[in-house]
């Protein structure tokens, strides 16, 4: 590790660059974006020189920086690095620069650590930027406080109130992309020019949310999918957080304007740091891209697939069964579901909620993790073994942290319920959430989970959370309540890490009333998460594309449902549920003892081709395609619209992709017109193929274009200049479609 005294620190991967000078009182970034190719210190000189340092009229009279802890001490009146008091007193922290490290080779990333004192607090902060070989920049801080000396105010503890990490935008960054969500419907996007102020999202649902911002992207304005430059932070936690961009008019310094970060939403009194104690912050994900919002998928897809513990083997194909038979747990039907499953290719058989005691309805039994005798007189045993005999892998749907008051658990430990002493606040899905992080909770959480796990050894667990927790305060017999959020998150990690550590093998997905735990800090902890509850592949085409801005396809679950819909209400065609379905860690959510030969056929092809096209779809690129659709019925938050969509995955070496263009609605325009099909090169020479594997969709013309009957029936040479630079012209599809084709590379 290279101790740097004086100078600039820059680290360089996957084309970003990351300039910080340890020059001024304090650091500060002067870039944050494109690669700068081999600066020397000159360089970087010059960079400093003519970047920040203006003294502005009525301000301090000092240069104006922003510096890698903004605090009022550098006249930042913006959301400060953070905020706190030390008790009975001090607020205003005044900063130096301890020592900076830097470790990492030229050009593949590496790791900045700044350790910044704050002398009146006794507190030292570290500070780490980790620019990671794909690019994504990770920030983290921890704040410690010194051990106590004879002075009383370094012996007085510290509340820290927020930390917020926080890294300038260059002034050409200014459109919002974040999202929002509800049910069903989760990762809506939505735009906004950015204006002077603050653009805040905070997050108080003791979990990411439905409505989690996701990735808060800036970028200039008009970026799509395939083009323009664009910023995001991620926020790696599965608690309350905000994320925000603020812009004040004197900017952040001389050349940025506005600023983006994000970190945990603390409550007051939550983080109370006496002498000697430290406060780890989340991790959160920066990146950039000058390849639109594809770019930046890419480094976060490519980020995750380089972490150690990523999934590597084949994705099993899944089967679920909650929209199969819901609370209705019949053995002999959950076994003849299970040979079903077997005769089309399932290779993993999820018992979902209702096979636990007392659970006949979500009005009780949750918390009493014990086989409901009444409804599996033998235990799980049977239906484990006929999984087994399949061959297929056996997974079980828990929600640990959650309890019903009609529950064993309940009645004989009310306390260890989350609440304050007022007593507990209204039940949600008739729940409440337990107290994880006391540790007879914990404990006995823990010894449940392994018991089951060891006893039936389940391969995945469906770990569900279904409720937003309130009031995530604690109850101390004699004291008063005290704030509960970060620790509950906390124990809820150490919980899960382990269970796993006992069962290395065992998988988990994140599920939260579908996907409302989708972040980054889950997935340090699980494998995979279900985005949504909604399977109407209508909805399920926009929320998957969204998604996948931050997840490759083999961590989002995507099964594929009955034909009505059993949260919209919408009938649609097999073959485009089926094709929906495809694009992910793939599934089967429906009752297949109620399917016809002609289905369980379409389903057992579709299985197959899954099976042909996982290797490519989960370790390829994901591509979406930016189509000019002025009729586009679509919210303008939806930079593509929603009338037709293309997307698909190529694989890295970019000989093989799969593609699906798919039409949710109709529009005026009466054909789909050229378009070009992303993530190919327009240099080289293809051959494209529908794959009607599935079926055929049905048209909204007499008859497609020219290649397509073609395609039908063989592969057909195109050069890469027709598909990826002048555009193909696809057909016109009816609504709720969809076409799968298969392209590969011959020169
Ligand atoms: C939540 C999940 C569903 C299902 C039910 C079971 O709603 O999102 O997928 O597991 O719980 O109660």
């Amino acid at each position: 590790m290279a101790t740097l005294t004086a100078g600039y620190a820059y680290l360089r991967a996957a084309g970003t660059s990351l300039v910080v000078a340890l020059t001024g009182p304090l650091p500060h970034v002067l870039h944050w974006g494109a690669d700068l190719g081999a600066l020397t210190e000159a360089d970087c000189e010059a960079l400093d020189l003519t970047g920040d340092g203006s003294v502005l009229n009525n301000a301090l009279d000092v240069p104006r920086r922003f510096s890698v802890w903004p605090t009022e001490a550098d006249g930042w009146s913006g959301t400060p690095a953070h905020e706190g008091h030390l008790a009975g007193g001090l607020t205003a922290p005044r900063l130096r620069l301890s020592s900076a490290e830097q470790t990492g080779a030229e050009s593949a990333g590496g790791e900045l650590v700044m350790v910044l004192a704050d002398d009146a607090a006794a507190m030292d902060i570290t500070l780490t930027y980790n620019l990671t070989t794909s690019g994504v920049l990770t920030v983290r801080s921890t704040l410690t406080r010194r051990p106590s000396g004879p002075d009383a105010a370094e012996a007085a503890p510290y509340d820290l109130a927020a930390v917020t990490a926080l890294l300038p935008l260059p002034r050409r960054a200014t459109e919002i992309l974040d999202f929002t969500g509800k049910w069903s419907r989760e990762r809506a996007p939505q735009r906004r020019p950015l204006a002077f102020g603050t653009h805040l999202r905070a997050a108080r649902r003791g979990k990411s949310g439905v409505d989690s911002p996701y990735l808060l992207t800036v970028g200039v304005p008009g970026f799509g999918f395939r083009h323009g430059e664009v910023w995001g932070v991620h926020v790696a936690w599965s608690g309350d957080q905000r994320y925000l961009v603020e812009q004040l008019p004197e900017g952040a310094g001389g050349v940025h304007a506005a600023v983006l970060g994000g970190g945990e939403q603390l409550r007051p009194g939550e983080v109370r740091l006496a002498p000697g104690e430290s406060h780890r912050t989340p991790v959160c994900h920066f990146a950039w891209s000058d390849a639109g919002l594809d770019g930046l998928a890419d480094r976060f897809h490519e980020h995750l697939r380089a972490r150690p513990a990523h999934p590597r083997a084949a994705r099993p194909l899944v089967l679920n069964t909650w929209e199969a038979v819901y609370f209705d747990h019949d053995s002999d039907r959950l076994l003849a579901l299970a040979d079903r499953a077997a005769q089309v290719g399932v290779e993993r058989f999820v018992l979902d909620d209702g096979w636990f005691r007392g659970r006949r309805s979500d009005t009780a039994g949750l918390g009493d993790w014990t086989v409901d005798p009444d409804v599996w007189p033998d235990g799980l045993t049977p239906v484990v073994e006929r999984v087994r005999a399949h061959g297929m892998q056996f997974g079980l749907w828990v929600e640990p942290e959650m309890v019903n008051l009609d529950s064993r658990l309940a009645r004989e430990h009310p306390d260890w319920i989350l609440g304050p002493a007022a007593g507990l606040g209204a039940s949600a899905r008739n729940q409440y959430a337990l107290d994880l992080s006391r540790p007879e909770v914990w404990n006995h959480l823990l010894a449940a989970l392994d018991a089951l796990v060891g006893e039936y050894a389940v391969d995945f667990l469906k770990w569900d959370h279904n409720r937003e927790i309130a009031e995530s305060v604690h109850y101390r017999a004699g004291r008063t309540d005290a704030p509960a959020g970060h620790r509950q998150v906390d124990a809820l990690y150490r919980l899960l890490d382990a269970l796993r550590e006992r069962h290395p093998a065992l998988e988990v997905e994140s599920c939260a009333s579908g996907g409302g735990r989708v972040d980054l800090g889950i997935l340090e902890h699980t494998d995979r998460v279900w985005p949504s509850d909604c399977n109407d592949p209508v909805e399920r085409q926009v929320i998957q594309r969204w998604t996948g801005q931050l997840l490759p396809p083999e961590l989002v679950g995507t099964h594929v449902g009955a034909a009505l819909s059993h949260t919209t209400g919408r009938l649609t065609a097999d073959s485009f549920r089926l094709a929906t379905a495809l694009f992910g860690h793939a599934g089967i959510e429906q009752d297949l003892n109620r399917c016809d030969a002609a289905e369980l056929e379409r389903l057992t092809s579709w299985s197959a081709l899954y099976r042909e096209f996982r290797g490519l779809l989960h370790s390829g690129r994901s591509v979406r395609a930016d189509l000019d659709e002025p009729d586009s019925p679509a919210a303008p938050a939806d930079p593509t619209g929603q009338t037709n969509i293309l997307h698909g995955v190529v694989s890295r070496d970019g000989t093989h992709a799969l593609m699906c263009w798919a039409r949710l609605a109709t529009s005026a325009a009466g054909q789909s017109g050229r378009v070009r099909l992303p993530g190919l090169k327009s240099r080289a020479r293809y051959r494209l193929r529908v794959r009607d594997d599935l079926g055929l969709p049905s048209f909204h013309q007499t008859s497609g274009p020219g290649w397509l009957d073609r395609a039908l029936k063989e592969w057909v040479d195109l050069p890469g200049a027709v598909l990826a630079t002048v555009g193909l012209p696809l057909p016109t599809l009816n609504p709720q479609q969809a076409l799968l084709l298969e392209i590969r590379r011959t020169e």
